[in-house]
């Protein structure tokens, strides 16, 4: 192997996906992690965005190159594209809204169709900031996270609350 291949070697690109209802906070989560920003008046997102941040594991460049798309159907793009070739997902809802969570079997539904059985998913119940007028217990989260055999985090990504946590052992757990 040459130095240029060795050097390219040393680098990995590891793909996530943020999925879950509108407004759960999947975009503000993407950039409290890699620009440590938070916008109060996000607007939906519309087609995909995404953003890389890198760490270093065991010595190596890792990249996450994590994916960002709207919870509103008509907002999505295509559903296929967007899955392919993930190797992690956070799944996101939101503590104060019981119908995100809800919902959160109907997204693991299409994260197991489109990106097969393999990605290494993380549950997140975000605005964890909010806790007086939650409508989800931590206990029910982390009872379906083990039923559904996931990683568990609740998120803050307006107090910066277990977020960078919450990307960083998804991509400890892919390495
Ligand atoms: P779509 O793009 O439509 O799928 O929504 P989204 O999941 O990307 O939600 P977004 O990040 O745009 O956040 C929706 C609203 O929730 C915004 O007003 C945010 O300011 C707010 N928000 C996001 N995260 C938090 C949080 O941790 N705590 C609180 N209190 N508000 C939050
Ligand atoms: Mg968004």
């Amino acid at each position: 192997m040459g130095y240029q291949e060795e050097e390219a070697g040393e680098d990995y690109i590891f793909k996530v996906v943020l999925i879950g209802d509108s407004a759960v906070g999947k975009s503000n989560l993407l950039t409290r992690y890699a620009r440590n920003e938070f916008n109060q008046n996000s607007k939906a997102t519309i087609g995909v965005e995404f953003q890389t941040q890198s760490m270093r594991i065991n010595g190596k460049e890792v990249k996450a190159q994590v994916w960002d798309t709207a919870g509103q159907e008509r907002f999505r793009a295509v559903t296929s594209a967007y899955y392919r070739g993930a190797l992690g997902a956070l799944v996101v809802y939101d503590i104060t809204r019981k119908q995100t969570f809800e919902n959160i079997s109907k997204w693991l539904d299409e994260l197991r169709t489109y990106g097969g059985s393999s990605v290494v998913t993380m549950l997140v119940g975000n605005k964890c900031d909010l806790t007086n007028i939650r409508e989800v217990s931590v206990e029910e989260g982390k009872e379906l996270a083990e039923s559904e055999n996931l990683f568990f985090m609740e998120t803050s990504a307006l107090a910066s609350t277990n977020v960078k946590t919450a990307f960083q052992n998804v991509v400890r757990e892919i390495f």
